[in-house]
């Protein structure tokens, strides 16, 4: 997909990766609508772009179902729907079931509501493309941050199974699994953070290498190419790849 002249929605558009998303298309041509929980600053990016600004909660279905409504009526058909919006925070086993629940629906019900309501409309279309930003904790794991190694593995389940059942529809589906990224994401206190921060990329990299993965409707987009290494590690000798993870846990808390 070539996003000139396209209709795209990000969301998680107010910050970080879906700011420089919205940047990245709407330079590129594209008609966006940036949505947003944090409308004030969905509202900047969308004044200094030329984006559309719209204030959702994506956690929620009818949110959801509002935003597609809302950028068909104003901007015509969804070309491209970009469910990035995302929260992370560390978290075990231990954690109360409302942590759970939280980022499970942030993280994971927003992407099944989202394409819940677009798959019909781009089955009717013949045409469609859905981009998830997961993590390379969805494809590895996130070293003392449970909750968002779980739903970032689901969000790349539910990308892979949409890819198989709607791509004969004409459908497109990429799952874009960046490592370290500088925004206010990997500002926080914590050994895990700080480690990340040391081969962290800017969200303008990583928007760069969004584009360039639509040119070529790869379904992994990968911001950090070794993270395609890891991956290929963890198949071939899973037990060697928990030793090296527990390896490094070590180190982290050794500091
Ligand atoms: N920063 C990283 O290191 C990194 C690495 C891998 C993946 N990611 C993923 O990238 C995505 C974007 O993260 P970021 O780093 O740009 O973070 P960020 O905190 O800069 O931006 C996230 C945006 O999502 C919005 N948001 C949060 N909950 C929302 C909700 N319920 N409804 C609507 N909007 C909501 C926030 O207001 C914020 O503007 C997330 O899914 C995150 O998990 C980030």
């Amino acid at each position: 997909m070539d996003i000139a002249g396209k209709v795209a929605v990000v969301t998680g558009a107010g910050s970080g990766i879906g700011a420089a998303l919205t940047r990245s298309f709407t330079g590129n041509g594209a008609k966006v609508m940036a949505a947003d929980i944090d409308l004030g600053r969905v509202a900047e990016i969308a004044s200094e772009t030329g984006a559309y600004p719209i204030g959702v909660d994506v956690s929620r279905e009818e949110d959801n179902v509002r935003l597609i409504e809302e950028t068909e009526a104003q901007l015509g058909p969804i070309d491209l729907f970009c469910a990035n919006a995302g929260v992370a925070y560390e978290g075990s086993e231990q954690s109360a079931d409302e942590e759970w629940e939280r980022m499970w629906r942030v993280n994971f019900l927003s992407h099944v509501y989202a394409s819940r309501h677009l798959i019909p409309r781009w089955q009717a279309r013949g045409s469609g493309y859905f981009l998830v930003t997961a993590s390379a904790a969805g494809l590895l794991t996130n070293i003392g941050a449970a909750q968002y190694s779980v739903t970032k593995h689901a969000a790349v389940a539910l990308a892979e199974w949409l890819a198989v059942t709607y791509g004969d529809d004409g459908i497109k589906v990429s799952c874009l699994c960046p490592q370290g990224v500088l925004t206010p994401i990997l500002e926080k206190e914590g050994e895990t953070a700080e480690f990340l921060r040391a081969t962290a990329i800017t969200p303008e990299a990583v928007a760069e290498s969004v584009i360039e993965g639509l040119r070529e409707e790869r379904f992994l987009i990968l911001p950090h190419p070794e993270v395609a290494q890891y991956e290929q590690r963890r198949a071939e000798d899973r037990d060697g790849w928990l030793e090296a993870m527990r390896r490094l846990r070590r180190n982290l808390r050794a500091r």
